[in-house]
């Protein structure tokens, strides 16, 4: 994120934060929802185990009544209301449709179809289109992928809900992602390429790296500037750096992972000369101190398993 828009999203989360209560308050989707009863345990997991499904192409695997759907409905609000979408006033409507003015369910629900329904915002085929109206740049990027061609011509690709958790929307960590590149990225179901998953890790763990080099280039310009020295050539260096890390997120849904790295590595080549270019010598402190206390880590763990025998 540039600093600009970082300021401009830390206003938009503030206006949020003070102005959702009142304009939530309006949206009838939510005032609705928010009173319809939930799942109890056991059903629970039969949900959990329709989300699976789901994201293996298992049409709703359990029976779609309007009993069933109404704890739907509850549990994905629950969902929801734990997600940036609902920090951001992003309500049910602006996926599924329908006319949130209306607080008579049949109104209400005037063309909001069941995501089963080829015709529907959420059939899954139709949810890159519905998440790229406001997620422009990932849709675009995401249009040059072979999952998106492939999502188009058959049904065994993932879309933008398969990644990022219905309703909660958010963005998956390292372990749980590669579990869910295996699901289709496996030497069984013969989706190329079968080496995904790690290399996606791969990927994502050379984005971090990138990450920390930039955090010691910024430490480091700071104490060059502390010392009074001229800094302006690290700092561009630094810039182009910062850029890159931010462009990364947004490049990353063209899953093209090569050239994923390559942007990467030049990004950390950037911060790694800025690092340079500041003059100061580069500190190595906690590799010892790091080293003295896996030791003691790992003499602790021999103790423990002696005395268990
Ligand atoms: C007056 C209550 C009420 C309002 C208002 C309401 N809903 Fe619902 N909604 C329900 C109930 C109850 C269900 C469970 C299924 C059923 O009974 O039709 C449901 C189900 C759903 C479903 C599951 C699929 C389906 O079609 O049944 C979606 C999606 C949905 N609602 C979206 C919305 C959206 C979007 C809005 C606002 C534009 C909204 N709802 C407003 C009560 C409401
Ligand atoms: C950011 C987009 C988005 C928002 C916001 C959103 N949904 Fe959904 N919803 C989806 C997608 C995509 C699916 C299809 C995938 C799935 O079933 O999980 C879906 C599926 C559903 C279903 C499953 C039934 C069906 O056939 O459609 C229900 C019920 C539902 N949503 C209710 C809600 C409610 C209630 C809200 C508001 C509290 C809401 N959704 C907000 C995107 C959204
Ligand atoms: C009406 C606009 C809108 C729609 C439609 C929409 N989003 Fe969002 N989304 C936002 C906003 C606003 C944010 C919060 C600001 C940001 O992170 O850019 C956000 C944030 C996110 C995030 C980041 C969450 C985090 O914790 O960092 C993810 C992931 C996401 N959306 C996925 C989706 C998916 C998937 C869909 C479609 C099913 C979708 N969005 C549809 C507006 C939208
Ligand atoms: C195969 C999995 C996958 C698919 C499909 C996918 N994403 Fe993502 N998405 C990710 C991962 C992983 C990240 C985090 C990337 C990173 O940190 O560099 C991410 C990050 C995001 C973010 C946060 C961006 C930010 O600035 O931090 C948004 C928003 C988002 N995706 C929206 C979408 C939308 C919209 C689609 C569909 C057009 C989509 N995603 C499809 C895996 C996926
Ligand atoms: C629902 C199934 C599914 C899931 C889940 C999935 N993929 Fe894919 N992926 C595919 C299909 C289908 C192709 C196209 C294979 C082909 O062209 O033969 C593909 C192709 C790819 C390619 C090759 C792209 C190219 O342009 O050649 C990469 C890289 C990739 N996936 C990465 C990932 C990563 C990383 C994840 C997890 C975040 C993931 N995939 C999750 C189905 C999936």
């Amino acid at each position: 994120m540039h600093h600009k828009s970082f300021i401009l999203s830390g206003l938009i989360l503030l206006f949020a934060i003070f102005a959702v209560p009142g304009v939530l308050a309006d949206n009838s989707c939510i005032n609705c929802h928010e009173k319809l009863s939930a799942f109890n345990e056991t059903e629970q997991q039969f949900n959990q185990i329709r989300i699976k499904h789901l994201a293996r192409d298992v049409p709703c695997s359990l029976e779609c009544h309007a009993t069933t759907l109404s704890k739907f409905a509850k549990s994905n609000y629950e969902q929801w209301t734990k997600s940036k979408h609902a920090m951001f006033n992003i309500t049910c409507d602006n996926c599924h449709g329908g006319n949130p003015g209306s607080d008579v369910k049949e109104k209400a629900h005037a063309g909001v179809l069941l995501d089963s329904d080829p015709n529907s915002s959420v059939f899954y085929r139709n949810v890159p289109e519905t998440c790229g109206k406001c997620h422009t740049e990932e849709l675009s990027n995401f249009k040059n992928s072979a999952h998106y061609q492939k999502l188009k011509a058959l049904r065994q690709a993932p879309a933008c809900d398969t990644c990022h958790v219905p309703h909660e929307f958010r963005v998956l960590n390292v372990s749980e992602f590669h579990d869910l590149c295996s699901q289709c990225h496996n030497i069984d179901m013969r989706i190329a390429p079968s080496d995904a998953p790690d290399r996606a890790i791969a990927a994502l763990a050379d984005a971090d790296r990138l990450k920390s080099e930039i955090k010691k280039a910024d430490d480091a310009i700071r104490f060059a500037k502390q010392q009074g020295k001229d800094v302006s050539t690290a700092q561009k260096n630094l810039d182009n750096a910062i850029s890159i890390r931010d462009s990364l997120p947004v490049l990353w849904h063209s899953f093209d992972l090569s050239n994923f790295r390559n942007v990467t590595d030049s990004g950390i080549k950037y911060a790694q000369q800025a690092q340079i270019d500041s003059g100061v010598p580069m500190a190595t402190p906690s590799s010892p101190g790091f080293g003295a206390l896996l030791s003691i880590a790992g003499m602790i763990g021999l103790c423990l398993l002696l005395r268990r025998r």
